[in-house]
Order: structure tokens, then C-alpha cells, then sequence
């Protein structure tokens, strides 16, 4: 029985995006760019998946986690020295190799299987994607026969200035059979670079006489392979476009596509409208019939149904359904804002958990606090929570009025329906239903007793 398995090749150097980051794991669209190629191949139901990586790419690792095995390549000497890492995982375990570079975050899951089809179809020894395109991309060359069979490919830094002219190119991710793959890979010449090309298969089998067949790639928006930043650009926006087009299919309004950018795996609800300038990232969720922008920042954040933010950040947030911020105001992590909670302009808050149907309407900031259903926090308001060493938390119980400009000074408790007057420094607990103000803060009712 026929069995695939598949080999991405991840442990070259990345010199030419001149990082510190090894190639692999730049991210596309918020996503380290191996995940693409591997959540391009996961519906194939390959056998067995191996990522090869070497020293530089072992963050690899942790970004896949148990989606993959791993071949070890110590040094980087080349395409075919890196899949040859990968025989001892695979060799007797599938009778197809389906192989890649992990530097192809484009490719789509209909290409590849396009490819495994034809490899199957015709019982070719390789069978490899093509693409032609006038701009080479650094690709290598494929060369043909006048017959028009495939002899060589030929990689551009070796090519003459005829070679060059050619616009068939290799794409870089081929089927082999693999009982002919493994022993052969063996037989490489060492290029001229003191490396071991994958390419020069393709003279070996032509050599030999071995079938070889080739698929042509839909458009050169598949099959970007990312050698500098500019690759790296230009791969963020096809992908960028692709989610945005997803997620005007599922319902979501954009109204203006190329300034609305969201990653890779944020989720947003039907009836949503997304108003320009808007940006999505990380694990965010946002809800149905929301309105997000114009100009909002929203990372990691979880957004309920019917919520409007304008222009304004969250990071890290918990908003519930109904809630309206904005606009310019920020949400930073473990803010947490229950229904129909109301946030103005110029507000910030932090790891704080506001209850429902709270006011917080311009000018204030709320730190470490707890603060109860329908308080309204006046302009100005300041939870000082920091004491130049340490945090202290704030409590404001249900119903609470915070006059304009009281600064609470944590830790502190509100009680239940208090109020504190305008410009109030509330440096101890208030009593439920009570009234405080001054500087430091007193009881009202005492000092009308003085
Ligand atoms: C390669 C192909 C070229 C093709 C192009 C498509 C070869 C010799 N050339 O060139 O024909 O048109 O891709 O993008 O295969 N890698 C390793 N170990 C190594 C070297 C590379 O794992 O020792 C990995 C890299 O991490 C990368 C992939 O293989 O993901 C491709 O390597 P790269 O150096 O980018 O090859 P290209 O010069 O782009
Ligand atoms: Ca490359």
C-alpha cells in the first residue's frame, strides 16, 4: 500500500533577512512561518511529518511541539545533506516523501495535493511543482530537452546568462519515491558552495533514466519562497489578504481591506464591522455585530457580542457583551469589563475587574481594583495603587459614586452606594452609603457634627 510521509526543511542559516532570529520562526501575519507549511500539509493525513532543524532553529521545537518529529542537521551543508537527516526517521516506513523547504509559508493544501496526486497517477521517481514567472526570485532553473523533457535544474548562482533567461522555475518541493530517494541522496555531488544540492537529484534520476514529472503552481502567490525582507513583506500581504477575504466570507464587514489587518487565527463573529485602520492580533475573539475602529489596536484580546470600540487599544482584555469604549482609551491585561460597561475617552485600565453597567467616562485610571455593578468613577478619578515599591488593590462595592478627581489611595475599600465628593484623597475604607470628601478625605456627616 502506498504511504506518504512528509519532510520540511528547516535548518539552514538565514543570513540574507540579517536577524538574529533564525528564518523559520519570523512570524507571518502574527504566525512563525513554519506553522504555514505545516498546516499546509496536515490535510493530506501524511504518516508521519519530520521537520529537519539545526542548531539555530531549535525554537522549532516549541512552536510545533507533538505536530512533528525532528531530524537533527549539525551543520548546514545543504538542501540534500538536510533531507538525508531525515532517513533514519522514514526510510522503509512510507513509500512516497513528500518534501519541502520551511521557508514556503504560500503554498496551499490543493497545490500540494495536486502534486501527490500526480506522483501517484503517473508512478514518476520525482515528480516536482513548477512555476513560471519573470521575475526569478533567486529561484533555481529548470532546464529541458528539445523534447521538452526535464534534464537539471539549475540553481541561479550557478546558471549561465542563458540558463537565467528561463522562466520555468523550481519551486522547491517535490514527491519521490522514496525507495529510490534515500540511497540516491547518498550520491550527491558536493556543489560548488561546499554543499550538497537536492536539486542535482534531478540529473541523477534523468541520468539513470527515472520517470520525472512536473506540476505547474497555480500563480507566483503560492510559491514565495522567503530569502530577504522583502520576501517576508510581500508574503505578510498575500497572507494578510487571504484572511481578510476569509473573513469577509464568514460574514464579517471590512470597510476598508488594505488598512484592516488581522492575524492569523483571530476569530470574529457574523455582522461584525471592522471601520479602517483597525488592527487585530494574537489570540484575539471578537464577538457578532460589533463595531471595532476606526483606529483600534486590539491584541489578545476577548470581545463579546455588540460592543463598539473606537480608536482605542486592548491588550490582554476581557470584554463582555454590550460594553463601548472610546474613543482613546486602553485596556491592558487582566482588564476585565462586564456588561454594558461604558468607557470614555482617555481611561485606562488595568488587571481590574470593572462589573457590570460601571461608568468610567473620561480622564482616569483604574489599577488592581475590584469595582462593583453601576458605579460611576468620575473624570479624573486615580486609583493610586503603587507606593514606589509595591501594588495595593482598590475596592469599590456596588453602586458607588466617585466624585471628579478623588484619588484612592490603595489599599482602600468603597462601600457599598458611598460617595466620594469632587476632589476627594480617600486614604481610608469609606462606609457603605456614606458620604466622604476632602483632603484626606473625611465622613460628611461627621463634620457637619463639628
Ligand atoms: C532552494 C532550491 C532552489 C529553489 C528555491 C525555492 C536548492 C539547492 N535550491 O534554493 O532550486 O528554487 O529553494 O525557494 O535546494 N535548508 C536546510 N539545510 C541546509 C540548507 C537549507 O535545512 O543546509 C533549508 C532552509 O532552512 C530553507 C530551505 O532548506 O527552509 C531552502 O534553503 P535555501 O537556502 O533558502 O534555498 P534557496 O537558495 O532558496
Ligand atoms: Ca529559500
Amino acid at each position: 500500500m502506498d504511504t506518504l510521509a512528509a519532510v520540511i526543511l528547516a535548518a539552514g542559516k538565514s543570513k540574507r533577512l540579517r536577524s538574529k532570529i533564525p528564518k523559520v520562526l519570523h512570524p507571518i501575519a502574527g504566525q512563525p512561518m513554519i506553522c504555514y507549511p505545516v498546516e499546509a500539509v496536515a490535510p493530506l493525513g501524511v504518516a508521519r511529518l519530520v521537520v529537519v532543524i539545526g542548531p539555530e532553529s531549535q525554537g522549532v521545537r516549541q512552536v510545533l511541539g507533538d505536530a512533528a518529529e525532528y531530524a537533527e542537521q549539525s551543520e548546514p551543508l545543504g538542501t540534500g545533506h538536510a533531507l538525508r537527516q531525515a532517513r533514519p526517521l522514514l526510510e522503509g516506513q512510507a513509500t512516497t516523501i513528500l518534501s519541502l523547504y520551511g521557508d514556503h509559508p504560500l503554498t496551499t493544501t490543493d497545490t500540494l495535493r495536486r502534486l501527490v496526486e500526480r506522483h501517484a497517477a503517473t508512478g514518476a521517481t520525482i515528480t516536482m511543482l513548477t512555476v513560471d514567472s519573470d521575475e526569478s526570485m533567486g529561484f533555481g532553473r529548470i532546464v529541458r530537452d528539445a523534447a521538452g523533457r526535464v534534464q537539471a535544474i539549475v540553481e541561479e548562482a550557478v546558471a549561465t546568462p542563458e540558463q537565467r533567461r528561463i522562466r520555468e522555475l523550481n519551486v522547491g518541493i517535490y514527491c519521490f519515491q522514496a525507495a529510490w530517494l534515500w540511497p540516491s541522496l547518498e550520491r550527491l555531488p558536493l556543489g560548488p558552495v561546499g554543499e550538497y544540492y537536492l536539486t542535482d537529484l534531478l540529473a541523477l534520476a534523468v541520468a539513470e533514466g527515472q520517470p520525472v514529472e512536473t506540476v505547474a503552481a497555480a500563480s507566483v502567490d503560492e510559491v514565495l519562497g522567503v530569502n530577504t525582507r522583502l520576501h517576508l513583506a510581500q508574503a505578510e500581504r498575500v497572507i494578510r489578504e487571504r484572511i481578510r477575504r476569509e473573513a469577509l466570507a464568514s460574514g464579517v464587514t471590512i470597510i476598508d481591506p488594505p488598512s484592516t489587518f488581522i492575524d492569523k487565527g483571530v476569530v470574529i463573529g457574523a455582522d461584525t464591522v471592522l471601520y479602517p485602520g483597525t488592527i487585530i492580533e494574537g489570540r484575539s475573539h471578537i464577538g457578532s455585530d460589533c463595531i471595532i475602529g476606526p483606529y483600534s489596536h486590539i491584541v489578545n484580546a476577548t470581545i463579546g457580542e455588540c460592543c463598539r470600540i473606537v480608536a482605542s487599544t486592548l491588550e490582554g482584555a476581557v470584554v463582555e457583551d454590550g460594553v463601548s469604549i472610546g474613543p482613546y482609551s486602553h485596556l491592558r491585561p487582566g482588564a476585565h469589563l462586564g456588561q454594558g460597561v461604558h468607557i470614555g475617552n482617555f481611561a485606562e485600565v488595568k488587571n481590574s475587574r470593572l462589573g457590570r453597567g460601571v461608568h468610567q467616562g473620561h480622564f482616569s485610571y483604574v489599577g488592581d481594583a475590584t469595582v462593583g455593578e453601576g458605579v460611576n468613577i468620575g473624570a479624573g478619578t486615580v486609583t493610586c495603587n503603587f507606593d514606589g515599591e509595591k501594588k495595593h488593590p482598590t475596592i469599590i462595592e456596588d453602586g458607588a459614586f466617585i466624585g471628579s478627581d478623588t484619588m484612592l489611595i490603595a489599599p482602600v475599600r468603597v462601600g457599598r452606594r458611598a460617595k466620594t465628593g469632587a476632589g476627594s484623597v480617600v486614604t481610608h475604607d469609606v462606609p457603605p452609603e456614606s458620604v466622604v470628601y476632602g483632603v484626606p478625605a473625611r465622613a460628611a456627616k461627621k463634620r457637619q457634627e463639628e
